[in-house]
């Protein structure tokens, strides 16, 4: 087990295309009671764009942020169906995902498209969770390091040290995502270590304070040896964030492993 990381561990849970709004209010309020008593970790979920505003006044002065999964770049303007980062600001989200890898391979998303998003967050106020993960044709070429860094570089190009240092990079090798093939500990270790590290070329306190996730099939049974690598940080949790219970048990297995003993119970 690695000791105790300076960094505070965060899970996200994204609930993609699910849950109509009283579905969405009836599954926060449930993080929110099961996560209580969690005092060392931070708890967020990521509700369709409809449910944002009902879910934040629903979770409102309590332990569990609101993130959205996606917004636009401009604040506002003739961009007919796009959401923008004050917006979602002013609805009540903290957090926003940008460069989800369903977002990149359905909706035509680009590293540079990713940046501006991301950008355009941090204006807005909102902490970007900002996602970068290889397919399984550029693991089995060997190109995953490779294709992250590009992705990484590309993402974080114009932003700040210390908005660097506030935002979130989350791992998401697509291959793991929804597929129940999660990454092994060691695989996500390997990526992260190399995104810690390349952000340690911006600065080191850069390296050392920005969060890295890992995302793809976490489940309670395996987040605890995925949390106990040095540079796995949290976890971008999606079907087993639908279920309330697993998420919970994810959020406290994960505070577990870094040292930090959970004070809940499921
Ligand atoms: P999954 O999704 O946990 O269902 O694999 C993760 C994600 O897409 O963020």
């Amino acid at each position: 087990m690695s000791t105790p990381s300076k960094r505070r561990p965060l899970f996200c849970g994204n609930w993609k295309l699910h849950g109509n709004i009283a579905d969405s209010v009836e599954l926060a309020t449930q993080v929110r009671n099961g996560v209580a008593t969690l005092r060392d970790t931070d708890v967020v979920v990521a509700p369709s764009f409809l449910a944002i505003e009902s879910v934040a006044r629903r979770l409102e002065n309590g332990p569990v942020a609101v993130s959205a999964q996606d917004c636009y770049w401009e604040d506002k303007g003739a961009f007919t169906g796009e959401v923008s980062a004050t917006q979602l600001r002013d609805a009540g989200c903290r957090y926003v995902i940008v460069g989800h890898s369903e977002r990149r391979q359905l909706f035509g998303e680009t590293d540079a498209t990713v940046n501006l998003k991301a950008r355009a967050a941090l204006r807005a106020g909102l902490l970007p969770i900002i996602c970068v993960g290889e397919t399984l044709a550029e693991r089995d070429a060997g190109e995953t390091l490779a294709r992250i860094g590009t992705q990484l570089d590309a993402a974080i190009r114009d932003i700040s040290d210390d908005d660097l240092a506030r935002s979130l990079i989350a791992y998401e090798p697509v291959w793991a995502i929804g597929t129940g093939r999660n990454a092994t500990p060691a695989q996500a270790q390997e990526v992260h270590r190399f995104v810690r590290t390349r952000l340690g070329a911006r600065s080191a306190a850069v390296a050392a304070a920005t969060r890295i996730l890992y995302g793809g099939s976490v489940k309670p049974d395996n987040i605890v040896a995925l949390m106990a690598e040095e540079d796995v940080d949290g976890g971008l949790v999606g079907g087993a964030s639908l279920v309330v219970d697993s998420f919970i048990k994810i959020a406290q297995a994960g505070q577990t492993a870094k040292g930090q003993p959970a004070k809940g119970s499921v």
